[in-house]
């Protein structure tokens, strides 16, 4: 049976992270309590390829002319902790327009919205985990955390994997972004390296010349077959 060790989730950012200013209410004042896995949270079945419609993955033609900004490919693959693909998994994005601006009735951030643009999209991975979007680059925002508070650019994923145990909720972020050294959610994944897998990297080989450029981005989910800890002490 699929068990998910603990330890899966040590890159995991802190559910309360002070200069992240909203965790601090909304993380819990206790210990969390270990619940053990039941079978139908391993066994029953997640989101796949049944919800996603031919066109899903290609943001720029969601509307009748094609959204502004710079068109880019976000491609790579899903994979599990030991490196193998995970197929027929249902990857989503969303996202801010080009202008930094979601259409979501609290973002008052007064940049334009884009009326061929919605900035969601989604695609189940192939038998060798690979997902591919179409879509703009999204811009910077203001987010109110702090004084001159401003999010890198980057776009939101969900990724489900095998089971709810093993959904990853994260974001992408482009490589070489200034914004950086100032961003508490990027920050908050205390880890030097844990935080480098979440920048994609500029992908020249797949770049379409004279029409998009390409970065890549590959997911790496909770192990499916994990031994799991020996807690029986009898
Ligand atoms: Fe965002």
């Amino acid at each position: 049976m699929t068990v998910y060790p603990k330890e899966s989730l040590e890159a995991f950012p802190p559910h309360s992270f002070g200069n992240y200013r909203s965790t601090v209410k909304r993380s819990p004042r206790k210990p969390l309590v270990v619940i053990p896995h039941t079978l139908s949270e391993l066994t029953g079945p997640v989101y796949g390829h049944e919800v996603v419609h031919p066109g899903d993955e290609d943001l720029t033609k969601q509307h009748a002319g094609e959204p502004l900004g710079e068109r880019i490919i976000v491609h790579g693959r899903v994979l599990d902790e030991d490196g193998r693909p995970v197929p027929d998994t249902l990857v989503e994005i969303w996202q801010a327009n080009a202008a930094g601006r979601y259409i979501h009735v609290v973002d008052q951030h007064p940049a334009p919205i884009d009326r061929n643009f919605t900035g969601a999209g989604r695609i189940a991975t192939d038998a060798e985990g690979r997902y591919k979007f179409v879509t703009v680059k999204p811009g910077a925002y203001p987010w109110g955390n702090h004084h001159n508070a401003w999010r890198p650019n980057h776009i939101h994923f969900s990724v489900f994997g095998h089971s709810f145990l093993s959904r990853l909720v994260t974001q992408m972020y482009f490589p070489g972004d200034p914004l950086f050294p100032f961003d508490p959610i990027f920050n908050s994944v205390t880890d030097e390296k844990a935080r480098q897998r979440m920048i994609s990297s500029f992908d020249l080989e797949n770049t379409i010349p004279d029409w998009a450029l390409c970065f890549r981005f590959d997911i790496v989910l909770r192990g499916r077959e994990a031994t799991p800890q020996d807690t029986d002490k009898h």
